[in-house]
């Protein structure tokens, strides 16, 4: 059968990445983390004191992008790729609120995405992918067989960060979350460039009170449904 490219773009704290993971492994594809590669470079600006608060020194960021090297390196014990920075595994570091609170600035500068997006098309040019971030069905793969755009109150997703952050033992509180949820919402899908907006042929999925199985196996149908047209 042939493989497909997966598109998965939506708010935060949707569940893009949980579902991304579940139908990688399920179809034996590549399980791509976009926004991971926006955390990565976000928090390489705060340890170089390119962003300090949310003042950003936009041409030293410029100018250190050629300093920075990211890649994916599978971790069979967790079932996934996990991203370094110059060698080193940040996997962890990139998902602290200090991140959180500086990622949609940084990614609002189009240099970044200009370099981040070359990386995601070559990582997919061999198809089998699945890639979750805001603009992979817009931008990085306009072509991508099956579309997903998730969606889910502003709420249930501040929630499910919150409870998140509390099991890992972060000391933050559930209006701080809340807050920044919804101001990622407004930076990211009011950007001058490459902006988060459903792409036409996206299928929006609304998981505000869907579970986790009931989601996946909804999506397996579609999955199943694209593969079975491209036989
Ligand atoms: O998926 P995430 O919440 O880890 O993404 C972090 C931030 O990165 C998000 O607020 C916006 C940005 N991002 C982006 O601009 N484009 C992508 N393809 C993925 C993420």
């Amino acid at each position: 059968m042939q493989n497909i490219t997966i598109a998965i773009d939506g708010f935060s704290s949707t569940g893009k990445s949980t579902l991304a993971k579940q139908l990688a492994k399920h179809l034996g594809y590549i399980y791509v983390d976009s926004g991971a590669m926006y955390r990565a470079v976000s928090f390489y600006a705060l340890q170089n004191d390119i962003i300090t608060g949310v003042v950003l020194n936009k041409e030293k960021l410029i100018n250190a992008l050629q300093d920075i090297n990211l890649n994916f390196k599978f971790n069979s014990e967790l079932g996934y790729s996990e991203i370094y920075l110059n060698g080193v595994n940040i996997e962890k570091e990139i998902r602290t609120m200090e991140v959180s609170g500086v990622v949609s600035i940084i990614s609002s500068v189009k240099e970044v995405r200009q370099k981040l997006v070359y990386q995601q098309q070559k990582m997919g040019k061999a198809k089998g992918i699945v890639m979750d971030g805001r603009d992979i069905g817009t931008v990085v793969f306009p072509d991508a067989e099956l579309k997903l755009f998730m969606t889910a109150s502003a709420e249930i997703r501040a929630q499910r960060r919150y409870d998140e952050l509390v099991l890992r033992g972060d000391n933050v509180s559930f209006s701080a979350v809340l807050n920044n949820v919804q101001e990622r919402d407004f930076i990211d899908s009011n950007r001058e460039d490459s902006p988060l907006i459903k792409a036409d042929d996206a299928i929006e999925i609304d998981n505000s009170s869907l579970s986790m199985d009931v989601q996946f196996n909804k999506i397996l149908e579609l999955v199943n449904k694209t593969l079975e047209s491209y036989k």
